[in-house]
């Protein structure tokens, strides 16, 4: 295992992650983390880059018992600057700072770090920069603006480079990280889904023990599915999962939750249908943020009241609540936010968890998103839905705007299953990161037959995105949307208007609420 020790850089997390994508494990910690406390000895240490300057009172500073552990160390941009300041402090402001791309000139062709990456493309993104080399290291490559871009100490396997090779945007960064965890460190390449799959298999197994039993909530996504999955390969029928119908679930959602879970996982599950509860508590509210509340909070409640009903055989309490977070949450809670910031705690479950007083088990939390749905299709999750789009917890409540009622939520639910169906056929799905029907709280007059008609106004979004912090409108075939609106339009009672949403995030969000 590789330890990427994290300096708060934006780019930290994709340091393990281009590490794994050559089947090298690498955990992730923060950069306050004390060498004697870990547990573990690394292959090799990498430190990432990050907002301070090293030369700045209250900068975070690595545990220098790193060096003690006799492993190769790679510092990237601060943790080069880091190694530097260890060394000796030759780290300053530069002229100016340095944003994008730049040409890597490679002058000890031997370095094994530099293997097959002279000339490529890499990425700069510092303020910061090395004003002479620290004592016992030599430069190994330089770019355009930086005369210590590479170093090296002369006799230990310690790097540092000022350069980011973790981003796509250095074109062979991941060459470069990968002569250093496999060529440099020796690290196994073993990370397989296989293994992952055989090893937490046997966590779990080990974590519940022989009797005690487990319960967890599915919602019909690919992150709940996969986690339930692996708990039933784990433990059988001693996982319970449960789905809780809020009345506000796509089309035929907990119907189809049912035949896929049970019928085609053989996973123990039970459907609680509190759709009434659900919309009786909507009743009259119209703000976003309160529907949230409401639809959180109702949730836990009869979450609870089930779990309670469900008994286990050895007549004690269920012990443990499955929860399907993946590994992006965990870095958000582990990353280094600062010297004075305390880390947060990331499982939004705390209510369930403290009334409950179940300990919680989490199947999910080294897994990036892609990991989670190639592990889906191995354990047999039928494709359609490992490839699911992402549907909000508070469901089809945030996109009937204004009050939410049954006869609303059916004509929206209508009107996305026509949506939804015809992305599919026109093989659209996959190309599309998200895609729903809104129903605005508008009346909008039209005419069908001889008779005049005045009804409400169906809005489509799709877009595009790999993070959904930003994310842009797909550009649909006019013949497509045409299809849609006119299919929406005569198959849906209530609609008489379908519009397309042509808005990016910024300024809009995905979701109309
Ligand atoms: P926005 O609308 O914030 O959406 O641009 C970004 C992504 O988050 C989803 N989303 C939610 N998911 N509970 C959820 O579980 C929510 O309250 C919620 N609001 C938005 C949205 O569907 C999109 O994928």
């Amino acid at each position: 295992t590789i330890l990427v020790l994290d300096f708060g850089s934006q780019y930290s997390h994709l340091i393990t992650r281009r590490l794994r994508e050559f089947n090298v494990y690498a955990e992730m910690l923060p950069c306050t983390q004390k060498i004697s406390e870990l547990g573990w000895k690394p292959t090799g240490v990498i430190l990432s880059g990050g907002p301070y300057s090293v030369y700045e009172e209250g900068a975070p500073h690595v545990d220098r018992a790193i060096f003690d552990l006799n492993v190769p160390i790679l510092g990237i941009c601060y943790g080069l600057q880091e190694l530097a300041w260890i060394d000796g402090k030759h780290v300053g402001r530069g002229e100016k700072r340095e944003y994008g791309p730049s040409t890597l000139n490679v002058i000890d062709k031997e370095n094994p770090l530099f293997k097959d990456v002279d000339h490529s493309t890499v990425w700069m993104s510092h303020g910061d920069k090395l004003h002479g080399l620290p004592k016992d290291y030599v430069t190994v490559a330089t770019s355009d603006n930086s005369p210590y871009c590479g170093i090296a100490h002369k006799t230990l396997p310690v790097y540092g480079i000022q350069f980011h090779p973790e981003v796509t945007h250095s074109t062979h960064g991941k060459t470069l990280l990968k002569n250093f965890a496999v060529n440099i460190c020796r690290a196994k390449q073993n990370w397989t889904m296989e293994n992952f799959v055989d090893t937490e298999i046997q966590r779990i197994r080990k974590l519940v023990g022989p009797t005690a039993e487990v319960i967890g909530a599915v919602s019909g996504g690919v992150d709940s599915t996969v986690a339930s999955k692996l708990m039933k390969e784990a433990i059988g029928d001693r996982f319970h999962a449960i789905l809780v119908d809020n009345g506000v679930l796509r089309l035929n959602e907990a119907e189809n939750v049912k035949k896929t879970l049970v019928d085609g996982l053989g996973i123990n599950l039970t459907v609680v249908d509190a759709s009434d509860e659900f919309l009786d508590k909507l009743k009259g509210v119209t703000d976003p943020e309160k529907k949230r509340k409401i639809i959180g909070n109702t949730f836990i409640h009869v979450f609870e009241r089930e779990a309670a009903k469900i008994k286990p055989k050895d007549g004690k309490e269920i012990e443990f609540l499955l929860q399907g977070t993946l590994y992006p949450d965990v870095i958000e809670s582990i990353s280094f936010k600062g010297p004075s910031q305390t880390i947060k705690t990331h499982h939004n479950v705390g209510g369930l968890l403290e009334d409950m007083k179940l300990k919680l088990i989490e199947p999910l939390r080294e897994l990036f998103k892609d990991e989670v749905r190639h592990l889906g299709e191995l354990l047999g999750i039928p494709h359609d839905l490992v490839w699911r789009h992402p549907f909000p917890g508070p469901g089809i409540a945030i996109r009937v705007l204004g009050e939410v009622t049954r006869e609303q939520v059916e004509i929206a639910r209508k009107a996305d299953h026509i949506y939804i169906t015809e992305i599919r056929k026109a093989g659209l799905y996959n190309k599309i990161s998200q895609a729903f029907a809104a129903l605005l709280p508008v009346k909008s007059v039209g005419v069908m037959g001889d008779q005049r008609t005045y009804e409400q106004v169906i809005a489509l979004r799709a877009i595009e995105t790999t993070d959904f912090m930003t994310a842009d409108w797909y550009p649909f075939e006019h013949d497509f949307l045409k299809r849609v609106a006119l299919r929406i339009v005569n198959e849906v009672d209530g609609v008489a208007r379908v519009t397309y949403d042509i808005t990016s995030k910024p300024p809009a969000t995905v979701e109309w609420e």
